[in-house]
């Protein structure tokens, strides 16, 4: 499935990156602008963002459910993942309001 229509990114590439990073450090916070940097790409419209993060969190979560990672780790990352990305969402969505209300 097309994620990102401007790269000509698939759902599947976005996966498969995601598992990649979290190889390196399971850890880690993902954010769209860093998977792109591995694929060599860039947002352009950055419309699919929003896709993105949801892949991102989706992807996360089976990684560490098929992993050894324990229930309490797995939710406190996945907690902290997703204010991470929700704040993201939030400052962005006022960054859009501000230079919409100075336009
Ligand atoms: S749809 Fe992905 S950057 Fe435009």
């Amino acid at each position: 499935m097309l994620v990102c229509s401007c790269n000509f990114i698939t759902q599947k590439e976005i996966v498969d990156v995601i598992n990649g990073l979290l190889d390196e450090d399971c850890w880690q916070l993902i954010v769209p602008a860093k998977v792109y940097h591995a694929m060599q790409k860039r947002g352009r419209c950055c419309g699919c963002f929003p896709n993105v993060v949801d892949i991102i969190i989706r992807t996360t979560e089976q990684y560490h459910a098929g992993r050894h990672s324990t229930d309490d780790e797995i939710f406190d990352f996945m907690t902290r993942l997703k204010q991470f990305h929700e704040e993201n969402r939030r400052a962005d969505l006022e960054r859009r309001q501000k230079s919409h209300r100075a336009a």
